[in-house]
Formats: C-alpha cells, structure tokens, sequence
C-alpha cells in the first residue's frame, strides 16, 4: 500500500523489519508513553514489538509508523475500522512532540477513511490527556460524547472523550 505523505510526515504501514526501530523507539520513550498507553505501561521489548507486527500482517490491526523529516520515526498511529466509520489512536516519541507531527498524522488518517467511504472518525482520549485532545480540536472535531471506561494505564481516570468528524458532503 502507497505511504501516506502531506510532504512533511509519512505513514508507512510498520513492516518486520522496523523491529528494531519500534522497539527503540517506544523503549526510549516508556515513561511519556505508559501513563496513557496500556500497551507501554509495563515496559516494551521485542517480544511485544513482534506480536504488535505479527497483527500487523494478520489485518487485526492497521497501524502505521510515523515518519518526520528525513525519515526519522518520529512515533505511530493506527486507523480502526468502527464501521460505518473509523476510529484514529496516536503516539509520538517524546522527543519529537511539540512539531504537529500528530495533528498532521491524524489529517491524513481522516483523509485515507473519506477515501474509503467511511462516514464519520472519531478520536477517543481521556479527559486528563490534554495534549491528546488538543488533536481533534485543532483539526475541527466536534465534541461527541463521554464514555466511561475501566482505566487503561496509570494516569487515565478512565472518563473518555469522544470526538467527531462527519464525512463533508461535498466529498460525496
Ligand atoms: C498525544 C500526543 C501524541 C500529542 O503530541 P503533540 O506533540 O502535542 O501533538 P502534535 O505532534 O500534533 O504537536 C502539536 C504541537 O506542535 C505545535 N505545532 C507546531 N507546528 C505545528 C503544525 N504545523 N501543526 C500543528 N501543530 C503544530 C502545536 O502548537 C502544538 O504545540 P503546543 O501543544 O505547545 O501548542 C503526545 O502527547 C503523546 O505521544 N502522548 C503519549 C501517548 C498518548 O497519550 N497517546 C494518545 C492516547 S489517547
């Protein structure tokens, strides 16, 4: 599948042989990452990175890494099929937050569901992961609702947000 670019970020479906690099990055980013992440929370090695690409070729899951300026992996997001529409996750590695790398990432992911027809994306954050919903709010998401949720990592209360967007008509 083509890479996604807006020419400044790209996402590329991860492959097997960006274990290395996932494992190096989320590894060097644990403390960032596991507050919000249950998947990060525990710490991350190889074991984990290869079952998280093994879902990758299996179509359980469609995740992408996030590739900045010169090709650096800046962090990850993923597009999950909530049929009619979609729902967005993201991450980036500390050190490259603060770019819009995610905003851009996620402009793309809104894009890529227009293309396959879906009718709405959502992003889902909770209400204490402020940077996180500062996302959808940049790219014109409407608040859509709360959702109570059993907390996924440490800093989560477990109230989540949902945020939306509509499929524009004039897409069709
Ligand atoms: C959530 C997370 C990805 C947000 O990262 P982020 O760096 O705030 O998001 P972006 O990459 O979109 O960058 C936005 C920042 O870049 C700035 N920026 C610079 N150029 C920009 C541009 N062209 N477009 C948009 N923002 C830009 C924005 O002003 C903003 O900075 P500010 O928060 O100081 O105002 C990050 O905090 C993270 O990885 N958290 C841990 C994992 C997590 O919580 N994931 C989500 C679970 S729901």
């Amino acid at each position: 599948m083509d890479p996604l670019t807006d020419g400044v970020v790209t996402l590329v479906r991860w492959r097997q042989e960006d274990l290395d690099v996932l494992v190096r990055t989320v590894s060097g980013s644990l403390e960032h990452l596991g507050g919000w992440l249950g998947w990060a929370t525990g710490g991350y090695g190889e074991a984990d990175a290869k079952e998280f690409l093994r879902a990758q070729e299996t179509g359980e899951s469609r995740d992408y890494a996030i590739r900045g300026p010169g090709g650096v992996v800046v962090g990850g997001c993923g597009l999950m099929d909530r049929d009619p529409g979609r729902e967005i996750g993201y991450w980036l590695a500390k050190e490259h937050t603060g770019r819009g790398y995610v905003t851009r990432a996620a402009a793309l992911l809104v894009a890529e569901s227009w293309r396959e027809g879906a009718t709405f994306v959502d992003i889902k954050h909770d209400e204490r992961n402020e940077r996180s919903g500062a996302v959808p709010r940049r790219l014109g998401f409407i608040h859509h609702g709360e959702e109570l949720a059993d907390p996924v990592a440490p800093e989560c209360s477990g109230f989540t947000h949902v945020w939306r967007m509509t499929r524009p008509e004039w897409i069709g």
